[in-house]
């Protein structure tokens, strides 16, 4: 009997080595005193049409400082992976949760950009109890949620059409977590055209189809 795969979808875990108290400071800052900043990931949460059901209302447009030395990292992490110049840092988010909070099922699909992209959350902390992160599959139509309890500094990366949530925060105190989403070049999308053996590691995050 000789078993092949017919779609395999993964997340990676990562750790990334940055000053984690500075950064969890600055994205609580952030939001409590917003700056003007180059990029405009998410809007102010005191926004007049957001609403708290919203969910971009637990996000935080972070200080250009915390954006650039995440996207730093970000590219020393991605690069020797999937090549220079293939994924390029889009938005990119504070995301806190207060206590007893959580946060809907959600992916991270940006429906004008085609093919599909990739996500990732960083923790600069995570206290005990704070919830985890819960993605959904679906395996022969049943929900199938793997959860993943982060630590500090855990970087996780998986595909921005996966699912996912996070049950509520018991912690006692507000969860801090970064987001980003990494968009596709044009160069990158023809050669995964072109990658008809499916050797790049794109696709063991966007599934072999
Ligand atoms: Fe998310």
């Amino acid at each position: 009997m000789k078993l092949q795969l017919l779609n395999g979808m993964f997340f990676s875990k990562h750790k990334i080595d940055l000053d984690h108290d500075k950064i969890l400071q600055e994205v609580r800052d952030s939001r409590h005193k917003p700056k003007e900043s180059t990029h405009n990931s998410r809007p102010h949460y005191k926004d007049p049409y957001l609403n708290p059901d919203h969910l971009f209302y637990a996000g935080s447009n972070l200080y250009d400082e915390t954006y650039y030395t995440l996207e730093k990292e970000v590219y020393k992490l991605i690069n020797p992976i999937f090549g220079e110049e293939n994924l390029i840092q889009d938005a990119m988010w504070g995301h806190l949760i207060a206590p007893l909070d959580q946060t809907t099922v959600h992916n991270h699909r940006d429906i004008f950009n085609d093919p599909p992209g990739l996500s990732w959350a960083y923790y600069p902390h995570h206290p005990e109890n704070a919830g985890q992160i819960v993605f959904v599959t679906n395996v022969n139509g049943f929900d199938k949620n793997i959860r993943v309890t982060p630590t500090t500094g855990d970087f996780l990366l998986f595909s921005n059409t996966l699912l996912h949530f996070t049950p509520r925060n018991f912690s006692g105190e507000e969860r801090v977590s970064v987001s980003g989403n990494l968009s596709i070049t044009e160069k990158y999308r023809k050669y995964l055209y072109s990658d008809v053996d499916y050797k790049d590691p794109y696709w063991y995050y966007n599934g072999k189809c």
